[in-house]
């Protein structure tokens, strides 16, 4: 019997639980031609089922994509290992306390693992063979990276780093990918060309959602992915060392590419638009570092993850482990008190922090809502709307996060705005001539929706029916609740 903490190893085991409970659909004879890119965006538009392609148009029965498969809290909470039963912000606070006890799990290297069913080197390579969709219309080329993880090792400090960037397909031997700066893989890389030298990258396309979890996550400089995935689930992962690269390879990956990328004055290609994060086309084109080609690996029936940006208020998770428990840690390490939950909503987890308190003193919201927005800076328009609400509204709840803003905030004292934080060129609402000057930055708004401090127990009561009251009658009438 399967613990509801298990962690599925690899993909296909994960569609498989997803299958068991009925949440999983096959789709024959789609189109990789932006029909894929629709299905999937409808679907994940209606919290629907995780989607299979298979015999997709061009390409033989079994080469198959899997997408929407995280965008259901209850889907990443197995993909993440994390009981189901836990509600969003429990999540958040299961994860903030494993990390508190964080200790490294290396990984464990094997001679052989499903990755090695099938090997294409020298003139066999051909990437074109596995399908790769065009999501978007207007989207620039192929993208067989939307939900990848790719592999670099630091030439100095020999850490082995895993990270998402998006990957377009050039020609049968040639990637490219988009890192933005300060990414690690793009600190890695730089460290090999400013050497004369080409950077060795592995790439899966379709691996453990854990590993591809942790590989968006944003851990600290250091800290392997490998090592993070192996205390998460409490179990080293199995890697297989590379032939060309000597970099690991998770051994129950899906389609795995090795391959270099050299210095971008000896080769780059023109690479996007494509469909951002935030849902639009902000940053264009750009000749971006490519990847040549050394060797492919896949299993048979190989799976690919696709995960590209859909326009919604989540287009990454339900439950924003990343930002939401970075912010929480460190507005704890302030010392600041009274904290009951902290979510980050809106595309890419970045946009709308809603911080619940039990307000203890006069300008205690204030305090913490203006430590929030100094704090949550990582990536465009990051934490461009600072909620905070009253311990009786849960955070990741937005239909009662609006109804407090509604109904507790005076715009004419309850509302702040301060210009001047650090944006970035993603951000799409830079109007062309500050973008022109270079002047990426935007302002935070601070909505405080607590009832005002000094009045707040004289603030007329909620009229919602007592715990003891509801429950009552769910047990009276509990046949209406099965339907
Ligand atoms: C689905 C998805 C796609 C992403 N695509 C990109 C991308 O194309 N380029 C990029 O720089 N970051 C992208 N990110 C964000 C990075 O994966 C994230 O910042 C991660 O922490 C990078 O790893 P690193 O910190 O090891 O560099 C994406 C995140 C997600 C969830």
């Amino acid at each position: 019997m399967k613990k509801d903490s298990d962690t599925p190893q690899d993909l296909r085991e994960f569609l498989k639980i997803l299958e068991e409970k009925g949440d999983l659909a096959l789709v024959e004879g789609a189109d990789w031609n932006l029909e894929i890119g629709a299905l999937n965006e409808i679907m994940a538009e209606r919290k629907g089922p995780a989607l299979l392609f298979d015999k997709i148009k061009d390409y033989p029965k079994g080469y198959r994509i899997a997408t929407n498969v995280l965008y259901r809290d209850t889907f990443q909470k197995i993909a993440f290992g994390m009981p189901e039963k836990l509600s969003n912000i429990e999540a958040i606070r299961y994860w903030m306390d494993k990390l508190k006890e964080y200790v490294p799990v290396p990984p464990n290297i094997v001679d052989s693992g499903p990755i090695l069913e099938n090997v294409l080197e020298g003139s066999d390579i051909d990437i074109l063979k596995f399908p790769a969709p065009k999501w978007h219309e207007l989207d620039g080329g192929r993208y067989i990276g939307t939900g990848v993880s790719t592999i670099t090792k630091d030439l100095n400090e020999g850490w082995v780093n895993v990270g998402t960037y998006r990957v377009m397909v050039h020609d049968k031997e040639t990637l490219s990918f988009y890192a933005s700066p300060g990414k690690h893989a793009v600190i890695m890389r730089e460290k090999y060309w400013a050497q004369g030298k080409d950077c060795p990258v592995v790439m899966c396309f379709g691996q453990q959602p854990l590993l591809f979890g942790c590989a968006t996550l944003g851990l600290p400089w250091g800290v392997p992915e490998l090592d993070f995935v192996g205390y998460i689930q409490n179990k080293p992962v199995d890697v297989i060392i590379g032939k060309e690269t000597g970099l690991p390879i998770p051994a129950n990956s899906e389609l795995v590419i090795e391959g270099f990328s050299p210095p971008p004055d000896k080769d780059g290609r023109p690479e996007g638009p494509f469909g951002e994060w935030t849902g639009y086309y902000a940053s264009g084109k750009r000749n971006e570092p490519v990847i040549r080609i050394k060797r492919i690996y896949f299993r048979n029936d190989p799976i690919i993850l696709g995960q590209p940006a859909v326009i919604s208020s989540i287009n990454v998770y339900p439950v924003p482990l990343h930002n939401a428990i970075k912010l929480w840690t460190d507005i704890e390490k302030l010392g600041l008190q009274g904290i009951k939950g902290l979510y980050v909503h809106g595309p890419g987890n970045r946009i709308i922090c809603v911080i619940s308190l039990q307000q203890k003193f006069l300008g205690h919201a204030r305090q913490v809502a203006t430590a929030a927005g100094a704090l949550l800076v990582e990536g465009a328009c990051t934490g461009r709307y600072i909620i905070t609400v009253d311990d009786d509204i849960d955070p990741s709840n937005l239909d009662e996060v609006l109804w407090a803003v509604c109904t507790r905030s005076d715009p004419e004292t309850a509302i702040h705005i301060m210009p001047g934080f650090l944006s970035s060129p993603l951000d799409p609402t830079l109007p062309p001539e500050k973008r022109e000057r270079g002047d990426y930055t935007t302002a935070k708004v601070f909505i405080n929706a607590c009832r005002p401090y000094h009045w707040k127990d004289s603030f007329p009561p909620i009229s919602i029916s007592s715990p003891e009251i509801r429950e009552k009658a769910m047990m009276k009438f509990k046949d209406i609740f099965e339907k």
